[in-house]
C-alpha cells in the first residue's frame, strides 16, 4: 500500500472526493503489483488507472466548464501535464517491461502531485462550485 485514503486533503464536494477515494484503491494496486515485479498485472492495473484518471479529470473539467470557473485553464492545464506523463511513464513500461518505472513514478511523482493538486486546484474549484 503506497497510499492511505485519511492522507487525501478532503475538498467542499462530496462527489470529487468519491472519485479521489476510489482513485486511492487503484493506485495501491498498481503500486502493489508493480513492487512485487509482476508485469502482467502492473499492465492491468495501469489500464484501470489511465481509464480512471481520464473519467476522473474529464468530470471536473466538465463540471468547470458549466459553472464557467475562472481558473479552469490553469487546472486544465495541470491536468494535461501530468496525463502526458502518465502516458509517457506507460509507454517507458510498454518498452522495457520494468516495473519500476511505473512504482517510482507512483511514489516520487504522482503522489506529491496529487496530494498537491487536490489542495490547491481541487480546493479551489470545489470551494467555488460548492459542496454536494
Ligand atoms: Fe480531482
Ligand atoms: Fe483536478
Amino acid at each position: 500500500m503506497l497510499l492511505k485514503k485519511e492522507e487525501l486533503p478532503v475538498v467542499p464536494r462530496d462527489e470529487m472526493n468519491e472519485i479521489h477515494y476510489e482513485e486511492v484503491d487503484i493506485i495501491n494496486d498498481l503500486y502493489d503489483s508493480a513492487i512485487n515485479g509482476n508485469v502482467e498485472k502492473t499492465k492491468e492495473y495501469l489500464e484501470e488507472f489511465i481509464n480512471h484518471i481520464e473519467d476522473h479529470f474529464g468530470f471536473e473539467e466538465e463540471l468547470m466548464e458549466q459553472n464557467e470557473f475562472f481558473a479552469y485553464p490553469i487546472h486544465k492545464m495541470e491536468h494535461d501535464n501530468v496525463l502526458n506523463r502518465i502516458y509517457n511513464v506507460k509507454k517507458q513500461f510498454e518498452e522495457t517491461n520494468d516495473t519500476k518505472v511505473v512504482s517510482n513514478f507512483l511514489e516520487n511523482e504522482f503522489v506529491p502531485w496529487l496530494i498537491n493538486h487536490l489542495n490547491t486546484m481541487d480546493m479551489a474549484t470545489a470551494s467555488f462550485l460548492g459542496g454536494f
